[in-house]
C-alpha cells in the first residue's frame, strides 16, 4: 500500500465509517476529533459497528480486536505529523474545512497527500484553502462507508496526477470501486441522483401525490421512492446539494422546488426531525404515520426516469466519465438495481 499510515479528521457519520474501512484494510489509522466528547462518540461508533459485525458472524472477535488495535484516537492535530494520507470529514462548511486544512498545512509532512470527503463543495475551492493545493484530492465515500462500494476520486486542476493515481489504487486495494473524475458539482452519483430527486420534489409541488411518485419509481426496482429517499438524506442536505448543482448546471430540473424550500424553512428536515415529505412517529424513525399505499404510474416514472437516463448519456458523451463509471456510480453508490447506461442499452437506445 502506498499509504500505510492514514489520518481521518472528524469522526461523525462518515469519518467513523472511513476510519473503520481503513483499519479493516490493515491500515494504521489515527482519528482526530474536535473535543473529548466527540472523540468518544467516534470511538463508540466504530466499536459498536464492529461488535455488530461479530454478532452477525461477519467478523471474528479476533479480527475485531486487530481492527480496533490499528485505530488511535486523539484531539491533537500534531498526531497527524507522521501520516502518509489525511482524509478530512468535518461538516460541509467551507470556512470550517479551510480552518482544518490550515491546521493540516502546519502539522502534515510536506509529502503527505491531503483528501476531502466533501460531497457538494468544490474540491478546487477547498484546495485553494491550503498552502499545497497540488497535494489535495477529493475522496468521496458513500454512506454507510463500510457497506457502500463506490468511492469517487476527484482531482482539481491543480492536483498532482501521481497523487490521484496513488489514492485511486489505494481505495481499490481497500476493496472499494473507485471512479476517478474531474471537479464538477455533484460529481457523478449526486449529479445524476439529484437530477431525479429534484424533479420529484417539483412534481410533488404540482399536486401529484407523493405516495404515487414514490410508488412509480419503486416499480422500476429502485430501493425506495425519491421523496422517501430525500427524507432519509435530510431535506436541508438535499437543498444544499441541489443549490450547488443548480448553480453549476443552470438546468431548471436542478432548481430546488418551492415546496422543498418551504419544508426546510419550517424545520421539516425529513426523518431526522420527525417530518419532511412524510410524517414519522418520532425524530430519527423511518416509520411513517398513517401510511398511504401509492398507485404506480408508468407515465410519472418515465417523466422522472427518462431525463435521468438522458443526463447520464450526456455525461458520458461529454467525456466526463465512462459508461462503466456512470453505471458503477448509480448501482454501487446509490443502490439502483441497474445503471443508467445499462438501462439505455436494454432500451436499445445506447450506441457504444
Ligand atoms: N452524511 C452523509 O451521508 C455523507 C455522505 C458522503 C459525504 N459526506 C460528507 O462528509 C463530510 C462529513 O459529513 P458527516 O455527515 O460525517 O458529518 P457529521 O456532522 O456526522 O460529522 C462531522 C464530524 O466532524 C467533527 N468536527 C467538526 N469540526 C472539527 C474540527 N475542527 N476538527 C476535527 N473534527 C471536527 C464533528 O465533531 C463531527 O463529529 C461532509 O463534507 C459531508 O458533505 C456526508
Amino acid at each position: 500500500m502506498a499509504f500505510g499510515k492514514v489520518g481521518v479528521v472528524g469522526l461523525g457519520t462518515m469519518g467513523a465509517g472511513i476510519a473503520e474501512v481503513l483499519a479493516r484494510g490493515g491500515i494504521d489509522t489515527v482519528g482526530i476529533e474536535v473535543n473529548e466528547a466527540a472523540l468518544e462518540r467516534g470511538r463508540t461508533t466504530v466499536e459498536n459497528s464492529t461488535a455488530r459485525a461479530v454478532t452477525r458472524g461477519r467478523l471474528t472477535e479476533e479480527a475485531r480486536e486487530q481492527i480496533l488495535g490499528r485505530l488511535t484516537f486523539s484531539t491533537d492535530f500534531t498526531d497527524l505529523g507522521d501520516r502518509d494520507l489525511v482524509i478530512e470529514a468535518v461538516p460541509e462548511l467551507i470556512d470550517l474545512k479551510a480552518k482544518v486544512f490550515a491546521q493540516l498545512d502546519k502539522v502534515c509532512r510536506p509529502d503527505a497527500v491531503l483528501a476531502t470527503n466533501t460531497s457538494s463543495l468544490s474540491v478546487t475551492e477547498i484546495a485553494g484553502a491550503t498552502t499545497r493545493p497540488e497535494s489535495l484530492v477529493g475522496v468521496h465515500f458513500f454512506n454507510p462507508a463500510v457497506v457502500m462500494k463506490l468511492v469517487e476520486i476527484i482531482y482539481s486542476e491543480r492536483s498532482r496526477p501521481e497523487h490521484v493515481e496513488a489514492v485511486t489504487s489505494f481505495v481499490r486495494d481497500l476493496g472499494k470501486v473507485p471512479v476517478t473524475i474531474g471537479d464538477r458539482a455533484g460529481f457523478v452519483a449526486n449529479r445524476l441522483l439529484f437530477g431525479l430527486l429534484g424533479p420529484a420534489a417539483q412534481l410533488a409541488e404540482t399536486g401529484v401525490a407523493k405516495e404515487d411518485i414514490d410508488a412509480s419509481l419503486k416499480e422500476l426496482g429502485l430501493p425506495m421512492g425519491p421523496l422517501t429517499l430525500m427524507d432519509l438524506i435530510g431535506l436541508d442536505t438535499c437543498l444544499e446539494v441541489l443549490e450547488s448543482i443548480h448553480a453549476d448546471s443552470g438546468s431548471p430540473r436542478h432548481e430546488p422546488a418551492g415546496l422543498l424550500r418551504k419544508l426546510v424553512s419550517e424545520g421539516s428536515l425529513g426523518r431526522k426531525s420527525g417530518g419532511g415529505f412524510y410524517t414519522y412517529d418520532r425524530a430519527g424513525s423511518g416509520t411513517v404515520v398513517a401510511p398511504v399505499e401509492g398507485t404506480a404510474s408508468a407515465e410519472v416514472a418515465e417523466q422522472l426516469y427518462g431525463p435521468y437516463l438522458q443526463d447520464a448519456a450526456e455525461m458520458v458523451k461529454s467525456g466526463y466519465c465512462t459508461a462503466d463509471d456512470a453505471d458503477a456510480a448509480m448501482t454501487l453508490g446509490c443502490g439502483f438495481p441497474v445503471g443508467p447506461i445499462a438501462a439505455l442499452r436494454e432500451r436499445g437506445t445506447w450506441q457504444d
